[in-house]
Order: structure tokens, then sequence, then C-alpha cells
């Protein structure tokens, strides 16, 4: 993949410190070379951590965090950045490498875990082609013969932050390097989309908490990193911690980042600089300003900026309404997305995890692929889920693999199936499927094979309807039979494989006989049901023998609650379809608007700016819902956004042609909400529903660039690519 070079190490453990490589060279390989007689220069690298490049002191490319989070087990992609433009005739090439995904401590680290991370090494493996308008080329491949210092980063971690010294030298710390034998057969082109930064804020306010902590509001949570711009002298120190949130008594609260240290610390030079973390990430809102030169009496708005990190997606769904703390949410939901889409699919971007759980990623795919062009981050992610995937079929909680030896749950492993299907209907492209079908028929077989019950999955370990609101008191998990859950979603996994398999012309008859036996042994196995969401998955995968029955022991087990959900990350995503779907759009409208807890915009009303992990993360009272497991910026729920588009303003692929390339437009106005507007950009062009309330009619306006089948009150109307108007009565 990187021909002619070498990997290159430390020849001995810089610890905490971040070594940059380096390579003096001059153009001029032969007599007849010069600037003028180069044609292009490209620099390929990767590395074990993540890395950033600069060629004369220009920092190369904008990829954040390259080369980005795989499973570094079997895949490690190499950027290829065109670097003509920077060459002078003398030239220096720097690479920095800090520890990044690969070598920091990750997923709740003990002393034994860290001490392994501490013994990678921080590799790196780049080749500078230079080629001449001759065709001559000159090749710059790492190896012995390149240089490496001790960096002004003096720690930096995933988890714990980074700490960089302005006014260290680090021509005055040279370090022995040494070739070593590397990854080599796992090196793989850059596959998902690159990480940058995408939008700079400023201060909201600063603050003195009733602690006496001077704090600045950004006023949004975001994934990123704060830059700081001031003038000081050598050795001064700026010392910046982050928070999601503030307690009930206003002070700067971190319990809930649990192991995280999440810190930066910045030693400054004399003159004015700027400068902000460059080999880590935080999930933040707030920072507290622990230290600073003058003290809290210098802190100024203009000091500082927190800059916006994710995945470069391009936007392609908006919504909007009449409702104000509605359009909230659906802000909230898009920031939970870009706070979580950091090459991975996460499940929140702060604490001591930040991992790629799968069964998040399932619940949010949909609402993904509306909010984002998501599809070559999920094919990377995807491709890295069955590069992690055992032989006997068991998928991981979480993606890239690093948890190890965990037993799949269900509708965590279920990723495997819902997601190429899920990015197959948004995106139209059958080579997903095709890449992921052995891996979709190994989940399904891996379920066969473990189930203590045939044509059933009982008896495994799984996460059930995780902190459903039904949850025996002490537990996360809902109260829902977790065999039935298992049971679900072996029948939905089976399904999409047969689904998948249709489209690709494979023989999915053996699907389809295990398909039938599933729902056969589902009926006979659960004949009844007790929560929402057995009655919603019994409904919503069509596996009751009377699913209009379980859909009606829905609505009024969500009415005699009071019309409250009290579902978990399993039931949740589906509830509003189950109600619309069978004839309570009214009651799939009230749950949508409720403001009281439980509920979607419950935490708006507590000042949230993203999605929460728990339904009541900041309770009535103010106290927090616990303090290991409380997330501000977790997007799970955030899938209810796929409700709204699909079914609220009702853009969806026609059956059979996906990626939007024949739709059916069926939308479902309530008269609480004035208008909703809603558009996306499908592959096909723009699709826009709006309605609103005009006088006694709902007018809905519809602009299709594809044949549609649009129903408006019951009414199917076939019509041609255009904008269409169509007027039904109120009720
Ligand atoms: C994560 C979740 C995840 C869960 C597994 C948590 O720690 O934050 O979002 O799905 O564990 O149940």
């Amino acid at each position: 993949m990187i021909p002619n070079a070498k990997w290159i190490r430390p020849a001995q453990t810089t610890g905490d410190v971040c070594p940059v490589y380096s390579k003096q060279f001059s153009l001029f390989s032969s007599p007849n070379q010069s600037l003028s007689s180069v044609a292009h220069a490209t620099l390929s690298v990767t590395a074990m951590g993540v890395y950033e490049a600069s060629l004369n002191g220009k920092r190369i490319g904008d990829f954040v965090l390259a080369p980005g989070w795989t499973s570094y087990r079997h895949r490690l992609q190499v950027q290829t950045y065109d670097v003509t433009e920077l060459l002078s005739s003398e030239n220096e090439l720097s690479i920095i490498v800090g520890k990044g995904w690969y070598r920091s401590p990750l997923a709740w680290p003990d002393e034994a875990h860290r001490q392994q991370k501490a013994q990678i090494s921080a590799g790196l493996i780049a080749l500078l082609t230079i080629t001449y308008t001759d065709g001559n080329t000159q090749l710059l491949p790492t190896g012995a013969d390149w240089s490496a210092y001790e960096s002004n980063v003096r720690f930096s971690e995933i988890y714990d932050g980074e700490t960089y010294d302005a006014a260290f030298d680090p021509s005055s710390a040279p370090i022995a390097i040494e070739e070593f034998d590397g990854p080599s057969d796992t090196l793989i082109a850059q596959q998902g989309e690159k990480i940058t930064e995408q939008e700079r804020i400023v201060p909201a306010r600063i603050f003195t908490t009733p602690a006496g902590e001077t704090v600045i509001d950004f006023g949004q949570e975001i994934t990123g990193y704060v830059e700081v711009s001031l003038d000081a002298h050598a050795g001064d120190c700026v010392e910046l911690s982050h928070a999601e949130v503030l307690d009930k008594h206003g002070n700067f609260y971190t319990e809930n980042y649990r192991a995280a240290k999440a810190k930066f610390l910045y030693f400054c030079k004399e003159g004015f600089q700027t400068w902000h973390p460059k080999l880590t990430f935080f999930g933040f809102r707030y920072i507290r300003v622990d230290h600073f030169p003058g003290g809290a009496d210098a802190v100024r708005p203009d000091i500082f900026t927190a800059v916006v990190v994710c995945s470069d997606l391009q936007r392609t769904g908006f919504l909007s309404s009449s409702n104000p703390l509605l359009n909230k949410l659906f802000d909230n939901i898009i920031w939970g997305q870009k706070g979580n889409f950091v090459d991975v699919p996460t499940d929140c971007p702060q604490r001591d995890e930040r991992l790629g759980w799968t069964g998040d990623a399932q619940v949010f795919i949909r609402t993904a692929c509306y909010n984002f062009d998501t599809e070559a981050f999920y094919r990377k992610w995807l491709s890295d889920l069955a590069a992690d995937q055992y032989p006997d079929g068991h998928v991981d909680h979480v993606i890239p693999a690093i948890l190890e030896n965990q037993k799949s749950s269900a509708a965590w492993g279920d990723a495997a199936c819902v997601c190429p299907w899920e990015l197959y209907l948004a995106f139209g492209d059958a080579n997903i499927l095709r890449s992921q079908f052995n891996s979709m028929k190994k989940w399904v077989g891996y379920i066969t094979s473990s189930t203590t019950t045939k044509n059933l999955w009982t008896g495994g370990e799984h996460y059930g309807d995780w902190l459903g609101l039904d949850a025996p008191s002490g537990s996360y998990k809902g109260s829902s039979d977790e065999d039935l859950i298992a049971s679900a979603f072996y029948a939905h996994s089976t399904e999409l494989v047969m689904k998948a398999g249709n489209v690709l012309g494979e023989d999915v008859s053996e699907y389809e006989t295990l398909y039938k036996n599933i729902v056969a042994a589902f009926q006979e196995t659960w004949p009844v049901y007790h929560t929402q969401t057995e009655c919603i998955l019994a409904a919503h995968f069509h596996l009751a023998k009377d699913c209009q029955a379980a859909a009606d022991q829905l609505a009024k087990l969500v009415t005699d609650a009071g019309v409250q959900l009290k579902t978990g990350f399993v039931g949740t995503p589906y509830l509003l379809h189950v109600l619309s779907d069978y004839g309570y759009v009214s009651l799939a409208w009230s749950l949508l608007l409720r403001e009281n807890y439980p509920s979607w915009l419950y935490p708006i009303t507590k000042g949230a700016t993203t999605i929460w992990e728990h339904w009541d993360g900041i309770m009535e009272n103010g106290d927090f819902w616990t303090r290991d497991m409380n997330s501000y910026n977790h997007y799970a729920y955030g899938a209810v956004a796929d409700w709204v588009y699909g079914n609220a303003a009702g853009i969806r692929p026609l059956d059979g042609y996906p990626a939007y390339e024949k739709i059916s437009v069926s939308p479902l106005p309530d008269k609480r909400l004035g208008w909703l507007s809603c558009s996306y950009r499908s592959r096909h062009g723009l699709i826009r529903s709006d309605w609103k309330l005009q006088g006694d009619q709902w007018r809905y306006e519809i602009e299709t660039p594809v044949d549609a089948v649009i129903t408006i009150a019951g009414q199917k109307h076939e019509v041609a690519p255009g904008t269409w108007i169509f007027f039904s009565a109120v009720e």
C-alpha cells in the first residue's frame, strides 16, 4: 500500500510525549530538476495513533484525527494528499503522532489495559512522491534516515485530553528512531469520510458559579475542542476542564464524565499565540477556566472559540414546524448526530466510552440517513463490523470491537442486518448488500446455533429494552421479556437477509422457511404482551397473530399511563410508527408534542441542546438521574426524526424503489401544529413535503423530482415529477 516505505518508531518509548518525525530534503535530485519542473507531489501516510503532517510549516490537508478509527487489527486507512503547492527548493516534512484510538486506553481502562496500550509504538509509515515534468520521480519513504524529536505535545489521549507546551523547543530533544515490521497486509486506502473542523462557536456568556468557578458557556453542546488566542509570557498556564451541564446549584459538573479527565492544559510561549488541541477531542458545552494568566479577571470572550469537529457529511434533511420546542428537538437531533459522527457512530462523545455501540447505531441509522449523506461513513463502519465479526457469526457490542469476547446482544448485534438494509433503502447501491451479505447471514446463523430453543432466540445475554422506564428498581433494563425481544429481532434480521438476498438474486428459500418457523414459534410462545415494547415489536415486525390487536393494546397502555411512554432503546424507535400505522395518529402526535416528563420535549424544557441518554437525565427537581450513566449527548432517542420525515411529512421510498427512485408521500398532519415543513435531498433530487392549516382546510404542497404516489386523507394520487398542491378538510 505504501511501497518502499518502512515503519519507523522511537527506539525508546517517549512515554506520554508525542514524537514528531521529520525529513529534510531538497528538490534537486538531479541537475535538471527545479521547483518549476515539479508536475505533482503526493504524500501517502498512516500511523499507529493519530497524526498531523506539515510541509515547510504548513499543514497538509484538513483531516483532523487522521487516519481515523477502524478495526486496526484488520484495517488501517492510508490517506493520500496532494502536496504540490507546499513544496519549495529546500523542504522539511514533519509528522506528529499522538496516541489517538490506537494507543489511548479505551473503554473503562484499568491499569493492565493502560500498561498494554503503553507498550504499543508510535509507529509511522509515509511516502512522499515527487513527479517531475520529464517523468522522473523522487521518492522520500520513511526509513532509518528520518529524524524524530519530542514534540510540544507532552500528553494526548482520547479520554483525558491534551497538554501542550508552546515554550518547549523540539530541536533540543532529538529521539533515536528505528525501523520495524508494522502492519502491512491491513493497510487500506481511505474508505470513509474525513473528519474535519466544521464550524466555530463564540462564547454565549462567561460567569462565576456559586462555587466561585470561572465558566464559559458556548450555548451549544458540541464535539471538538476549544481554541485559545492570547498574549502571554513563556511558562504561563491555561488549564481548561470540560462539562456538558451545570448542577442544580449552577456549578460546573463533571461526574458524568466518569474516569475521562477531559482536560486541556496549555503552557504559553512569549507573545501572542493561538492554539487548540490537535490529537484528541472533547464533548462539551461548558468549560471551566481552572488556570489563566492574569487570573479570572483576564478571561474574555474573544480569547476562546469552540471548534466543532466531525465527519464531513453533506446535510440532506431539514425539518421545521410551527412549534418552537419541536424545532429545538430537530436541531438537537442534528447536533446529536454531528457530535457522535466522528468517523465511527458512537454512543456519546464525552465520557470514558465514545464507542461504536451497535445498538445505538442500528436504532438511529434511518434518521441519520435522512439528515445527512452517510453512505460512505456507514459503509466504512460496516466493513469494520464484518471484519470484526467472529467465525461463529457473533458481533461484538461495539465496532471497532475493542471490548472482545463479549456475548452478542439482540438489537445490538442485529446492526449487522439492519444497517446494510437501511443504507440500501436510502442510497440504492446494491453493492452494500453484496459486500455485507455474508456478514448478515453469519449473524442469523449465530443466533440459530446459539439459541436454546429452536426457531426462537432464548437464553442469551442481552441488554433488553435498555433504559426502559418500566425497569425494575435498580436495573437499567426495561421489564420487557428479553427472549421476546431477542426472538423478534431474530425474525427481523432473518427477514432482512431474505430481502437482501432477493435484491442480489440469491437463493433465500432456507431463510424463508426459517422466517415462517420463527413467526409461528413466536405466536405460540407469546400470545399476549405485557409491556409497551412487547406490543410494539409484535406489531411493528408483524409477528403478532393480530397486529391490530397488539397496536390497540399499545394505545391502551400508553393512554392508561397518562399518555406516557415507558419504552427504552428497543421500543422507542418504533413507538410512533406502530401508533400511526394502526390508526392512532393523534396519540402518536400527543406523545411527540408532550412537554412533561417523560417525553422528547421534556429535556428541552430543561435546556437540552443535544439528545439525552435518559428521558430524565436532569429530573424535575433538578437532580441528576445518576452519576455513572448519564450522557447529555446520546443520539439514540433522536431516532424519532425518522417518524417525522417518513410519517408526519410522509416522505419514503416506494417499495422496490430504493434511493427514492419513486416515492410515496403520505403526510399525517395534526391540528396542534399549524404547519410542518420537510425537505430531503435524495440521490434523485430534492423532495419537499409541507402542510399547513389554512382556515378549515389542510393545504399540502409536495415537490417531487420523481414519480410519486401521494396519499392525502386516504386518497391516492399517482403523479409525475413537479410541485403538487392538495387540500383536505380538517377533522
Ligand atoms: C452505552 C449505550 C450502549 C449500552 C449498552 C452504554 O454504556 O452508552 O448507549 O448501547 O451501554 O447497553
